[in-house]
């Protein structure tokens, strides 16, 4: 009916979220990771789940409450268990909206005992991680809506369009986040989606809650 179209207008979608930093660990009880809380991304689960849609999230470590009606939860550490996570749950799936603050390096090698303090100086070796996005952009179908998130802090807008091209995706929501109402932890967020066909909408600052709702509007009515 007309009525359930507009209540759950993802109804029979699909979706892969995923949320969070990811953890890179030195050794038993040190990792590297960054200031992601996870609310944008559990924001959109959970608005997803809202509007119908089948949501599946692969969460990094978060304090955040696991949001209701998902039709799956995976809970991960590093960015390549959310790798492995991503493209084990990537078939059938129609969107894919990738808000995790995934670790650019790890450390080369896993040291599997504590790390005993000994000179004045410590060298610390890093890899390069998968880039998880790039990898989804290079094996989509042609069905499946790709979203990216940027995090900036200079050359927002440039360095957006950049990552959406070299990443191969539909869309990408760029985050200034040096702003104090923006980005990291915060409760609201400020930003600018850019689509591949180039159109450009810069939201108000508004809560991570009422964003979510107003990207899913958004890409429902360009599905
Ligand atoms: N991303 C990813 N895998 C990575 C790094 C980033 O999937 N190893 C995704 C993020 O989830 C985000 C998008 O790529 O949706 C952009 O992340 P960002 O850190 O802003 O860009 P990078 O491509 O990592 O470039 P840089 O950090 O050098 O600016
Ligand atoms: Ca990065």
């Amino acid at each position: 009916t007309m009525n359930l179209l507009e209540d759950k207008p993802l109804a029979g979608q699909k979706i892969l979220i995923t949320a969070g930093p990811t953890r890179e660990a030195l050794d038993p009880v040190r990792y590297m990771t960054n200031h992601s809380s996870g609310k944008m991304g559990y924001a959109i689960a959970e608005a997803a789940a809202v509007k119908g849609a089948e949501v599946t999230l692969i969460s990094g470590p978060v304090t955040l409450e696991k949001p209701d009606n998902l039709k799956k939860y995976i809970q991960i550490e590093s960015a390549e268990e959310m790798f492995t996570a991503v493209k084990d749950n990537l078939k059938d799936q129609n969107i894919i909206i990738k808000s995790a603050a995934v670790a650019d390096y790890r450390p080369k090698v896993y040291i599997d005992k504590k790390i005993k303090k000994s000179d004045e100086h410590f060298n610390l070796t890093l890899t390069r991680n998968p880039d998880i996005l790039k990898w989804i952009g290079m094996h989509k179908t042609p069905e499946q809506l790709i979203v990216g998130f940027a995090a900036e802090t200079n050359d927002v807008m440039e360095n957006g369009i950049s990552k959406l091209k070299k990443k191969n995706i539909d869309m990408i929501i760029v985050n200034d986040v040096t702003r104090a109402d923006a980005g990291f932890g915060t409760d609201t967020n400020c930003v600018t989606l850019i689509d591949k066909k180039g159109n450009k909408k810069a939201y108000p600052v508004m809560p991570k809650k009422q964003l979510a709702h107003s990207i899913l509007d958004y890409i429902i009515a360009n599905l």
